[in-house]
């Protein structure tokens, strides 16, 4: 069977690390896109010339034309403008949503029956603008966030707890933003949620919203350490395992930004939910039952990504 075709469009510091995860894990060849030139070829020539060293076979190029993305079965989207310190992701809306309409044209162009994985930000917002600029069918486009933050708390945990963090499980629900809502009680470490470890005294409720806080504070805490980009080494992880379910069918039960219709009462709408990965794409939405805190804190989320879309439109009315 010939390889998967995997396109990366934006060759940054998270395209650069998706090229190199996609090839250790051999999911497929590699294309880099990005308008920069030199910038996708180099980092496809470098990763290149790891394989020897690491053993893996991937054909990997780099391009400035859509041209090269033709075929792609997975196109992961990071072109755009990241975050520096002092901005949220909010910040970015403008410059990231004419990207969005760049972009969503050359995949309808050249990759229309590919799985699209989007990571730029402000990412709910951005992941609708997306589908709509592209006309791919919804399930086809999915927005990463929820598989980082959700590891972000899994790591917050693990290291509290002293556990491995293969042992702590997690749920992050909603926008990819400050409104993001960890759930705690469907948050477990071996199957024991952590409102049961409140009980059983592992950490009080007070440490545990520390944590939580943290959590949803975890881009801007490496922004803040950086200084001149935001974080690559676990967005493009998160990814790339989404590529994976998919490409490989595994059906995987992951948070990802997906196209809500009537689901959690929302239609046409990308949130954080979990959603199910495999060869047809999102194949399911799984709803969970919320208490009425977090129903409160979920709609509290809608509506800022509510917001941003509104935003969108007043730039590009065709969104509407
Ligand atoms: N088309 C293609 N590529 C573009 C375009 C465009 N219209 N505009 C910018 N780019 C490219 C840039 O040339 C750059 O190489 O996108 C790349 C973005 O890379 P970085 O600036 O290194 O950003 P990165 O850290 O990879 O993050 C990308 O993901 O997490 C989000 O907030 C983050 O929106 C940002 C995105």
């Amino acid at each position: 069977m010939a390889r998967a075709k995997i396109a990366l469009i934006g060759s940054g510091m998270i395209g650069g690390t998706l090229a190199h995860l996609a090839g250790l894990k051999e999911l497929g060849d590699i294309v880099l896109f990005d308008i920069a030139e030199g910038t996708p070829q180099g980092k496809a020539l470098d990763i290149a010339q790891s394989a020897p060293v690491e053993g893996f076979d991937a054909r990997l190029s780099g391009a400035n034309d859509y041209a090269a993305i033709e075929g792609a079965d997975v196109c992961i989207v990071t072109a755009g403008v990241a975050r520096k310190p002092g901005m949220s992701r909010d910040d970015l809306l403008g410059i990231n949503l004419k990207v969005m309409e760049q972009v969503g044209a050359g995949i309808a162009k050249y990759a229309p029956n590919a799985f699209v994985i989007c990571i730029t930000n402000p990412l709910d917002a951005m992941v609708w603008a997306l589908q709509k600029f592209s006309g791919l069918p919804k399930n086809k486009v999915v927005g990463m966030a929820g598989v980082l933050d959700s590891a972000r708390f899994r790591h917050f945990l693990a290291d509290e707890f002293k556990v491995s963090v293969e042992d702590v499980t997690a749920f992050v629900l909603g926008g990819h933003g400050d409104t993001m809502v960890p759930l705690t009680r469907y948050s477990t470490v071996a199957g024991v949620p952590l409102t049961d470890l409140v009980k059983m005294g592992w950490l009080t409720a007070e440490r545990l919203e520390e944590i939580v806080q943290r959590t949803r504070d975890g881009g801007a805490e490496i922004v803040g350490l950086l200084k001149t980009g935001s974080a690559y080494y676990a967005p493009a992880a998160s990814a790339i395992v989404m590529a994976e379910s998919y490409l490989k069918d595994k059906k995987r039960v992951l948070p990802a930004a997906a196209s809500l219709k009537g689901e959690y009462g929302q239609n046409d709408l990308y949130v954080g939910v979990p959603v199910v990965i495999g060869a047809a794409g999102v194949e399911r939405v799984i709803e969970i039952e919320l208490n009425g805190d977090e129903q409160t804190q979920f709609t509290n989320s809608v509506n800022s990504v509510k917001g941003l879309m509104e935003a969108c439109i007043g730039i590009a009315p065709n969104l509407k």
